[in-house]
């Protein structure tokens, strides 16, 4: 990327959140009204202020008539203009506070929205400590950003373009044009000096992501990190290599910014010097000013010289705030890969029987995990997925459920192409129980009722039944309002299992998706719960996957696949056993290792 297009980025970064700014959601017409107000009476008041200490220093030295007046009048007029120019400057931050606030709420929720919109795929391959940390930053970068270039950079400008104005026009061309000049200097200078800082920018954005991907990463893997890592100097060199880049990066941008600091001060005080220089020879040669015109034109540049010195501290916080939400706009960019067609219509669930039509897949950048897949699973029926681990079952699942699109071929639920549906009435048909089930960090009440927040105690009594949780939940101190710890890592494997079932069954889908749902289950309280599901599913569509062949014998259909996920046999638990095939294989293994 080269210097222009970084340059015409910061633009395209403001231009991109600007309408959060004046979003109709954070309608306050008023408030901007007002704060626009005191904007420019700040203004007024700022370039008042010399004007008015030019009037005193020569109400002082001309010690005429009009003194007394000056003293009762003038004098005190100075300082309330001072104070007066503070308070319009504090008002109006009481009065933005609440809209830069709407602002970072609105960027949040849009992100949220954004976020859960997001394919499977962008999730499975981002850093979620990346992500908050850019979430967290982008946030308070809003504020910042708005606050300095409306409330700073912008005012400032036109201050000294006003104050420019006057002085041309009290003291001529010259003084009016220096003025001018520094700020032209300066800001080049800016511009050009933090397009280069640019790179160093990003860089420390970097670090400062992986820092909180690193640590995000190892808490949330707490116990996989205790239980691998025997010498723990080991993991803490690693979590302080990444500090180390962190503090590099950051060290090496605040030299960038504070050379560009050194630079803005030398512009400044140049002009200074010579705008001074020159004033002071008028006043010395006496014809062209008095002492009073030069207290004015000091006045003027001191009280330029600290904001647009300030500048530099106010821009390094505003590229920095940037380039943070360079990273968030880049998420809000991202296109969600399964979305719904423009012409998408709901899914009307009917009986819910479901064809898979030569189906191929793969995932992004990998090799065909399905190839050619053709089966049905008539509506009402249950079917069972069976084949080595790795064969692409759990991608089969994730197919229908829409996480991702198949490559070629078709899905079907009752007659209706998955893909021409909306996501959202297809997912509602259908409960899956995946393979991992995870818990969010609340109640198991909370848990349990997730997809059916006004559902019936009773009805969930239950459904705790049907998965043989009622006596576990009543030993628990707490009960239902025990707090299942985040990702549901309190509980034991099976626990969390029957409560993602019973969470799916209460759901009451058109089509059950159970994955190896069992599979951490003690056989007995399997064979127990597997009872209870072959009732609940025995009107209800169902695609089983399993691992161990003994808890599928009872289904209409069992699908066996090989390892490259191609079908070799189907059929009937007993019509394949006297196949002889590779199921009748299999059954014989698992019955001798008593899987
Ligand atoms: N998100 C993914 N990206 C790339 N490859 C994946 C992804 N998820 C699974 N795979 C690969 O796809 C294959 C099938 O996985 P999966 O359907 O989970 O198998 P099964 O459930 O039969 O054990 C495996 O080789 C796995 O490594
Ligand atoms: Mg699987």
């Amino acid at each position: 990327m080269n210097n222009k297009n970084q340059g015409k980025n910061q633009l395209e970064i403001i231009k991109f959140f600007l309408p959060l700014l004046f979003s109709r959601k954070n309608g306050h017409c008023f408030r901007y009204c007002i704060a626009g107000f005191f904007v420019i009476s700040t203004i007024a008041l700022n370039v008042l202020i010399p004007v008015v200490a030019k009037h005193l220093v020569n109400t002082i030295t001309n010690k005429n008539a009009v003194y007394a007046f000056a003293v009762i009048f003038i004098f005190p007029s100075y300082g309330l203009i001072w104070t007066l120019a503070r308070i319009v400057s504090q008002c109006r931050q009481v009065l933005m506070f609440r809209v830069f606030q709407r602002c970072t709420r609105l960027l949040g929720l849009r992100l949220f929205e954004h976020l859960n919109a997001l394919s499977m795929n962008y999730h499975k391959n981002s850093r979620t400590g990346a992500i908050t940390n850019s979430i967290d930053r982008a946030q308070e970068a809003i504020p910042t950003v708005f606050w300095a270039l409306f409330f700073v950079v912008i005012p400032t400008i036109v201050e000294i373009l006003v104050a420019a104005i006057i002085l041309w026009s009290l003291y001529g061309f010259f003084y009016g044009a220096m003025v001018v000049a520094i700020l032209v200097t300066f800001s080049c200078f800016t511009f050009f000096a933090t397009q280069k800082a640019v790179k160093i920018q990003r860089k420390s954005n970097e670090t400062n992501k992986t820092v909180g991907s690193y640590i995000v990463d190892r808490l949330l893997n707490y116990e996989t990190l205790q239980c691998l890592v025997i010498n723990k100097s080991y993991e803490i060199n690693r979590c302080d290599d990444v500090l180390k880049n962190r503090e590099d990066a950051m060290t090496h941008q605040s030299i960038v910014m504070n050379l560009i600091g050194i630079g803005q001060a030398i512009i400044i005080g140049t002009g200074i010097t010579i705008i001074t220089f020159v004033a002071a020879k008028g006043v010395f040669l006496g014809h062209e000013l008095n002492i009073s015109d030069y207290v004015l034109i000091s006045a003027y540049l001191i009280q330029f010289a600290d904001p647009l010195n300030m500048f530099g501290f106010i821009f390094k916080e505003m590229r920095q705030g940037l380039t943070t939400l360079e990273n968030v706009m880049e998420i809000l960019n991202e296109t969600p890969e399964i979305i719904d067609k423009p012409e998408a219509k709901a899914f009307i669930p009917r009986k819910g029987d479901v064809a898979f039509e030569h189906v191929s897949f793969a995932y992004e950048g990998g090799n065909k995990i399905l190839n050619d897949l053709s089966f049905t699973i008539p509506a009402g029926e249950t079917v069972a997925l069976v084949g080595q681990t790795g064969c692409g079952k759990s991608t089969i699942s994730r197919l229908l459920f829409r996480f991702y699109d198949s490559t070629e071929g078709d899905i079907k639920i009752d007659g209706q192409n998955i893909k021409d549906c909306t996501l959202q009435s297809l997912r509602s048909s259908i409960s899956v129980v995946p393979q991992e089930a995870v818990l969010f960090n609340g109640t198991i009440y909370f848990n349990v009722t997730y997809s059916v927040p006004n559902i019936s105690q009773d009805e969930v009594d239950k459904v705790i039944k049907m998965v043989h949780l009622d006596k576990f939940i009543a030993s628990l101190p707490d009960g239902y309002n025990t707090v299942v710890g985040e990702r549901g890592l309190k509980l034991s494997g099976g626990e969390k299992q029957r409560i993602a079932i019973a969470r799916a069954l209460l759901k009451s889908p058109r089509l059950f998706i159970f994955d190896e749902a069992t599979s951490a289950l003690d056989t007995k309280t399997e064979q127990a719960i597997q009872t209870n599901l072959i009732e609940i599913s025995s009107n209800i569509t169902t695609l089983l996957i399993a691992h161990r062949l003994s808890t599928v014998t009872y289904v209409d259909k069992i699908i066996v696949l090989d390892e490259k996920a191609n079908i070799v046999e189907s059929g009937k638990h007993q019509e394949l056993l006297a196949n002889k095939g590779y199921y009748a294989q299999m059954w014989e293994y698992q019955s001798q290792n008593h899987s």
